[in-house]
């Protein structure tokens, strides 16, 4: 089940984040960055816990990221990833926001969605503050790639 995460889920959301950081696919978070940017995630819920989560970052007025996209190892390739991407979408919209952009370096996943490659330099300044923190600046490999939604069918 998906839902709104939960203070309570901020460990299990580090852990999670910080596995695929050690793998060098995610940037690694602080749990004080998690607990600051709770509201922003979403979780996939099961009997023992949560196996997978995934943040709506509002970052201007017609501007979100979906970021911290993580499905445990074990759980994937159930359609829980493609769930969460879609949970975002819909409060994207619920938002009025009608551009959402990621960051990632699996492009054939986002493109399922209707996500396109774009040229980083479209994105706006403020984006860069959390890649000049990284220890890959400016050599990364991610693409960026965004998707506008409908306005019409907000
Ligand atoms: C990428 C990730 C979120 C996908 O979650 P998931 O629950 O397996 O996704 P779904 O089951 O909805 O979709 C699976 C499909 O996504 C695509 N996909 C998943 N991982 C992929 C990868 N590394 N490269 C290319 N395509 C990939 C495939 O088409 C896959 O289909 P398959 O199961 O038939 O192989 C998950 O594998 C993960 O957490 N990866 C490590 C962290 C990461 O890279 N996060 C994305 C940061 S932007």
């Amino acid at each position: 089940m998906i839902r709104k995460a939960r203070v309570e889920d901020s460990k299990k959301i580090q852990e999670m984040i910080n596995f695929y950081a050690s793998k060098g696919l995610m940037l690694p978070r602080s749990l004080s960055s998690i607990y600051e940017h709770i509201r922003d995630f979403f979780v996939y819920a099961i009997d023992d816990g949560i196996v997978a989560c995934a943040a709506l970052h509002v970052c201007w007025e017609d501007l979100a990221e979906i970021r911290a996209l993580a499905v445990q190892e074990g759980c994937d390739s159930k359609g829980i990833g493609s769930r969460l991407v879609r949970s975002c979408l819909e409060e994207a919209q619920q938002l009025s926001i009608s551009k959402i952009f990621c960051l990632t370096y699996i492009p054939q996943f986002f493109e399922k969605f209707g996500f396109r490659i774009i040229d980083k330099n479209e994105l706006p300044k403020k984006i860069w503050g959390d890649c000049i923190n990284c220890i890959k600046f400016p050599d990364c490999e991610e693409e960026a790639m965004i998707i506008e939604l409908d306005k019409a069918s907000k």
